[in-house]
């Protein structure tokens, strides 16, 4: 008898050959050829300065070794992350929050809990490219609303009034937004309050990157500041707040009028203890790392400043490219003239052993837009603007 053929299901039938984009990098590092990497995000291979011992010593608490499982996260981890909002003057309660191994982790508790098959999650476009696998794993439907540039990034009520349908159960928005680095705005936020209530729905709120504010007058506002009219999760980690993405710790804070969020809460804790995801040793080790998180968040802070002031200056000295203006974040968009696709672009910056981000890989909708990031070392990132923008000249003649 010939045997069945395994059935998968139709969620994961997903296309994964490799793009030509990916091959290219793939075969130049293989081939150790030099890359100027203009994409780097990776914290830990930035050539930032890491207090090993600080770091690691909390991870040998013995207190680890007793296995106390708490689905929201042990309660002194909790506490740390309310010190963290209080120092962004917002009043929390441990019981409002939730730790997750990352902030993926944490969109898809959240979309779990909001959604049935099919149903619909509005996003941001442009933003970052994390949810649609998340979305897809979770069987939601994400519905892009645009986000206009006009001297500055902003949203449009009219095109999200217009994406709302009776399957449309939230909205999600990153704040400051990756990689357009701008931050809502206290209109924005009343409108997307005034939206979600008219139509019964919630808000998620991502501040991966809110400690990373251009303007160093004053700490940039977040969703967990003052009273929230509506159900609001705001979503963030140690990731980016202290630039420690391998350790997974992540966070969901529930905000909002009383009765829902008690019951988004109640669910939540029952999604969270079918997983009990956290580790003893991380959450040991997170109050500590809360609280030193100056240190890499001021060389962060300061590379991405260094490395945006020697974009400016090479952008002054030419007239083809120009970059968005931004308030935050570790990235730059810049505007380049449309003469290729950008996967062109970037491909033939590939071979000149530069790489940067093609706009379409963030939801850019036409052709003349790269993105890049300010993480990487000064050196580095000096020679690789000044190679893509010398590359866009030759282009243009
Ligand atoms: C806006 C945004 N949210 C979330 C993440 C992922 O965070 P985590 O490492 O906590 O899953 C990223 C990663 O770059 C991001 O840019």
């Amino acid at each position: 008898m010939k045997p069945l053929a395994i059935a998968f299901s139709k969620r994961t039938a997903w296309d994964t050959t490799e793009t030509a984009l990916a091959k290219a990098l793939r075969e130049l590092q293989q081939s150790g050829g030099p890359v100027l990497d203009l994409t780097a995000s990776n914290p830990t291979r930035c050539g930032f300065n890491y207090d090993a011992d600080s770091l690691l010593a909390p991870l040998a608490n013995p207190s680890a070794l007793d296995y106390d499982p708490n689905p929201r996260g042990m309660l002194h981890a909790r506490e740390a992350i309310c010190r963290y909002y209080a120092e962004h003057r917002a009043s929390l309660d441990p019981e409002q929050i939730f730790l997750t191994t990352g902030t993926s982790e944490a969109y898809s508790f959240v979309f779990r809990m909001l959604c049935d098959s099919d149903d619909e999650v509005l996003i941001a476009q442009p933003s970052y490219p994390l949810f649609d696998f998340i979305a897809e794993l979770d069987d939601v439907r994400l519905v892009p609303y645009p986000l206009i540039y006009d001297h500055g990034w902003q949203m449009d009520e009219q095109s999200i009034r217009q994406r709302i349908t009776s399957r449309t159960r939230a909205i999600v928005l990153v704040n400051p937004n990756n990689p357009t680095g701008h931050f809502t705005k206290p209109w924005e936020r009343e409108m997307l309050e005034g939206l979600s209530r008219e139509h019964g729905l919630s808000l998620i709120i991502d501040e991966v990157f809110l400690d990373y504010s251009f303007d160093s007058s004053a700490a940039a506002p977040s969703f967990a500041q003052g009273e929230a009219g509506v159900l609001t999760f705001v979503l963030s980690g140690l990731s980016k707040v202290a630039g420690l993405p391998q350790m997974k710790a992540a966070w969901i804070a529930c905000l909002g009028p009383q009765a829902e969020r008690r019951q988004a809460q109640d669910r939540l804790e029952v999604i969270a203890d079918t997983f009990l995801s956290m580790n003893a040793p991380v959450q040991w080790a997170l109050p500590h790392w809360l609280a030193t998180r100056a240190g890499i968040q001021n060389q962060i802070r300061a590379r991405v400043r260094e490395n945006l002031a020697a974009l400016d200056e090479i952008l002054a000295a030419q007239t083809l490219a120009s970059r968005l203006a931004l308030e935050g974040g570790w990235c730059a968009v810049l505007r380049i003239p449309s003469i290729h696709h950008d996967e062109k672009t970037a491909m033939a910056l590939l071979a000149e052993g530069v790489s940067v981000h093609p706009g379409y890989f963030f939801g850019f909708l036409e052709s003349g837009w790269l993105v890049i990031s300010l993480l990487g070392l000064a050196n580095d990132f000096r020679r690789g603007v000044l190679a893509t923008l010398h590359h866009i000249e030759q282009e243009s003649n």
